[in-house]
């Protein structure tokens, strides 16, 4: 049977995606309460630096009864030249499931072509869904729902916003999304795109921003933090939002930058329980994407 991967956020279905963030809820609250990758291994990939990826998937395969393989490229034969292909079908000997961090998009793809495991998403340029999902999830938990509630991103069009606008579509989020000229993704069925932060927050439930220089970005970050200038998050937008709306980030933040210091570690904020649930949501993934424990 055909492997399922998760690469861009669709291969779910929405009833799949509503079907996790309650199974994420009860793994939260009972984190050792399941052990489908007991005796397994995972490997975790990572191309480019990552804090809370690395660290949320190396406890929650622990917590799920597993053992994770970090590996860097400098590592892996990857950088000398093996590929991807190979590098698939021999992981899939040993691994029940393969995650990467890389810039493309198609080197994630070329790698769960091969993979006869399931291979998912942990950053690339141009997507970041199991993102996406924890902050479903800190929705979920904030509102005691997602479907109806709308979201504004403001800053850069970016891989997280594209994951939100993919992702929080298939959940019934209405994802609005607000990027100067030159900054905007591409259009995705039901978010909608506008240059103007106050019309994209106007009765948001949740205002996400992002930073303004990704991984990938260095070169163009002076230019970047010019253009950009008028897309802080701030306590003004913030009350531009609906009465209750919660500031997210995905982090690393640049206080001062994309978010003030008193959004980012203010009352409104739902920031560090968003970065804890990176673990929770995973979790949940992880072991829809495996499936259950079976003896073996
Ligand atoms: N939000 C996020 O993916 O953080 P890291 O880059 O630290 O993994
Ligand atoms: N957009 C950022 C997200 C970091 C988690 C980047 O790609 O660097």
């Amino acid at each position: 049977m055909a492997p399922r991967h998760f690469l861009v956020g669709d291969e779910l279905t929405s009833a799949e995606i509503h079907g996790l963030l309650q199974r994420a809820l009860e793994l939260k609250a009972a984190p050792l309460s399941a052990r489908p990758l007991d005796g397994r291994s995972v490997a975790l990939i990572f191309h480019r630096p990552s804090t809370r990826t690395r660290v949320s998937f190396e406890a929650g395969v622990f917590e799920l009864g597993g053992n994770a393989i970090v590996l860097r490229p400098d590592e892996m034969q990857l950088s000398r030249g093996e590929s991807p292909r190979d590098t698939a079908l021999v992981l899939s000997r040993h691994v029940a499931a393969i995650g990467m961090r890389t810039g493309p998009d198609q080197l994630l793809a070329d790698l769960a072509q091969y993979a006869s495991v399931p291979v998912f998403n942990m950053l690339t340029a141009g997507h970041h869904p199991c993102q996406a999902l924890a902050d479903l999830l800190t929705l979920r938990e904030a509102f005691g729902r997602v479907e109806g509630l709308k979201l504004a991103y403001v800053g850069d069009g970016n891989n997280v916003a594209r994951s939100l606008a993919i992702v929080g579509g298939l959940a019934g989020v209405e994802v609005a999304i607000a990027s100067p000229a030159g900054y905007a993704i591409e259009p995705v069925a039901g978010a909608t795109l506008t240059d103007d932060p106050a019309e994209a927050v106007r009765g948001a439930h949740a205002v996400y921003t992002d930073v303004w220089v990704s991984m990938g970005d260095e070169e163009t970050a002076d230019t970047r933090r010019r253009d950009l200038a008028a897309y802080r998050v701030d306590d003004a937008l913030l009350d531009l939002a609906a009465p209750g709306a919660i500031a997210l980030h995905d982090l690393p933040a640049h206080p001062g930058e994309e978010i003030t210091a008193e959004v980012l570690y203010g009352d409104r904020q739902r920031i560090w329980d968003q970065a804890e649930n990176r673990r929770h949501a995973q979790k949940a993934l992880l072991e829809l994407l495996v499936g259950p424990s079976e003896v073996r």
